[in-house]
């Protein structure tokens, strides 16, 4: 299929900054952390939706290199968070055919972490599924920094000079995957903070007030017929696009 028509089908790559744990919870006067926990429930949720709708690919935004400003207990608690969900959720996700991918820097990690992103990623590797990849200690500037590095790795012998948009999305994150079509950030913030830069140059965006922890299969929903009425024109004109 071409990706002039892509428009009037429902996106193969849906990455979802999902934000507003923090104000969910102090809305109700409860610990940040109460709203984490609440987000978790959401990812579940949705991630069952992607694999009955038959999304191929959904990519959340979990942890950026800059949520490390927070102050520490957030940060310790977000990562037994993730310690547990890759501990506890694992399993189910493998059952539902799913294959989970870790994103993101993951020298950042306790060596606990690292070894259950490990043994997640290789229970998972030959399900056909829903690809799940969860963006955890990533942002898109080290994603380019690093591709770039990889590159110069794997052709030692080639001048920067030769180096060139085709030649660099081979080492770019996720570049197994298709870029991705739909962005949604929920929490209202209307900005990128870091996310897939690369891979959303041409992805439609889509902002909603609702907060990660109410964000639901309706919503999503919402978002997937937002995204079919939009007219995608990779640089050609409205005309051309119709024909
Ligand atoms: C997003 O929710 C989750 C993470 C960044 C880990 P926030 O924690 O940013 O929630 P708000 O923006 O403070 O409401
Ligand atoms: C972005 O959310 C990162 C994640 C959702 C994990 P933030 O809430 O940290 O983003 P900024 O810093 O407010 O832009
Ligand atoms: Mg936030």
């Amino acid at each position: 299929m071409s990706q002039e028509t892509q428009q009037d089908c429902q996106p193969q790559h849906i990455a979802i900054i999902m934000d507003g744990n923090g104000r969910w919870a102090k809305k109700r006067f409860l610990p940040r952390f109460v709203g984490h926990q609440k987000g978790l429930k959401s990812v579940k949720r949705l991630v069952a939706h992607c694999s009955s709708l038959g999304i191929k690919a959904l990519t959340l935004f979990a942890f950026s290199t800059e949520n490390w400003r927070r102050p520490p207990d957030e940060v310790n608690k977000l990562m037994g968070l993730f310690l547990k969900a890759l501990q506890k959720e694992v399993s189910k996700l493998n059952e539902n055919n799913v294959r989970l991918i870790i994103v993101g820097d993951r020298s950042g990690f306790n060596d606990e972490i690292q070894e259950h992103i490990a043994i997640a990623e290789s229970m998972t590797r030959d399900n056909t599924g829903l690809v799940l990849s969860i963006a955890a200690n990533y942002g898109g500037r080290w994603d380019i920094v690093e591709a770039v590095k990889k590159w110069q790795l794997a052709h030692p012998e080639r001048s920067i000079s030769e180096l060139n948009e085709q030649a660099l999305s081979p080492y770019i994150a996720l570049s197994e995957l298709p870029e991705v079509d739909l962005l949604i950030r929920t929490g209202g913030e209307q900005r990128i903070s870091n996310f897939l830069i690369w891979q959303m140059a041409y992805a439609e965006f889509y902002f909603t007030e609702d907060l990660w922890p109410d964000f639901d299969e309706k919503s999503l929903d919402k978002a997937i017929a937002s995204f079919t009425q939009r007219e995608r024109r990779f640089g050609k004109t409205s005309e051309q696009v119709a024909k």
